[in-house]
């Protein structure tokens, strides 16, 4: 594992021993700490789009591990005046012995990793969220006590989150449904992915059918539009029905497990009810983002 970009730069060993790696983390955190595995080491934290979770629970992370990790806007760098992102990378990765990057197109993001010489971290493109996956099948796992064989239903907009929990929750030996709007669907090269595993994945447009018996629904924010434009407007249309309900959660398993990887809109994706009953797992889930990161990290920088 040289970059974590998405998740189908994982085996499915090595998907396990992320997960291995941060339970041994979270154990020591609760303990007084962990080693100062990443003693000398230096992490650039460069965000070109808002984050609480990620930016946060990296900058936590790091320090927890011992090492330095520097928050940077891009805006606020001469890449927001036009430097070529190229350029960004080669002089980074001559400071750095690792980049985490929220932006927006996955080529970018690619191009860089390729650039920079040091190990590069997706903390969320258009395309994929792999941190956030991490951290969603590391709460399944320590909450039921393993993921193969058990059925992941994601209910939303196909994009970065659907993407990454088809690879993710299909590489775990999980039975994995997405449902989503027709106009919705994930990536076509995850549904290449997808189909390989046969059976174990299955595509729908209504979200009573795939939530079906699921041992696990996630959801995520699908009115990304500003509020008030056309955009939002028609999304709102478009997602008429997918909003996770008392009742369109009863046709799944009665000790159902609801994630959410937040920021949540409640009576959008998820009703309030659903969410307060759930937010036990939700803030589980979100605590996770830090320690599997910090397992990402000691095996990207620590060689864990
Ligand atoms: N889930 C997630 O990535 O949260 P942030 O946008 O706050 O980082």
């Amino acid at each position: 594992m040289k970059n974590l970009l998405k998740m189908s730069d994982l085996s499915p060993a090595e998907l396990t021993h992320i997960l291995d790696v941060a339970d041994q983390l979270k154990a020591q955190q609760k303990l007084g700490g962990t080693a100062p595995l990443l003693a000398g080491k230096t992490v650039a934290l460069m965000f070109s789009k808002a984050s609480t979770r990620t930016r946060t629970s990296f900058e936590v992370g790091v320090y927890q591990l011992g090492g330095l990790g520097n928050y940077m806007n891009t805006a606020e760098l001469q890449a927001g005046r036009g430097e070529p992102l190229k350029d960004t990378a080669r002089v980074l990765g001559r400071y750095y012995d690792c980049v985490v990057w929220r932006t927006y197109r996955q080529s970018d993001l690619e191009e860089f990793a390729e650039l920079a010489g040091v190990p590069v971290i997706n903390g969320l493109t258009d395309y994929a969220h792999p941190c956030q996956v991490l951290a969603d099948l590391m709460t399944i796992r320590e909450r039921r006590g393993s993921l193969a064989g058990r059925k992941l239903c994601f209910v939303g907009d196909g994009s970065s989150m659907a993407n990454s929990l088809i690879v993710g929750g299909l590489l775990a030996g999980m039975q994995v449904t997405c449902v989503c709007p027709q106009s919705y669907r994930p990536a076509a090269d995850v549904l290449m992915f997808a189909h390989k595993y046969g059976s174990a994945f299955h595509l729908t447009a209504d979200p009573a059918e795939g939530i079906q018996d699921a041992d696990v629904v996630a959801t995520a924010v699908w009115n990304t539009a500003k509020p008030g434009t056309p955009e939002s407007e028609q999304r709102l249309r478009d997602f008429v029905g997918f909003q996770l309900t008392g009742k369109l959660l009863e046709s799944a398993k009665p000790d159902v497990m609801v994630l959410h990887c937040l920021p949540a809109h409640r009576g959008e994706e998820i009703s309030s009810a659903v969410f307060e009953q759930h937010a036990p797992e939700i803030f589980d889930e979100a605590e996770n983002r830090l320690h599997v990161q910090k397992a990402v990290l000691a095996i990207l920088l620590a060689g864990k």
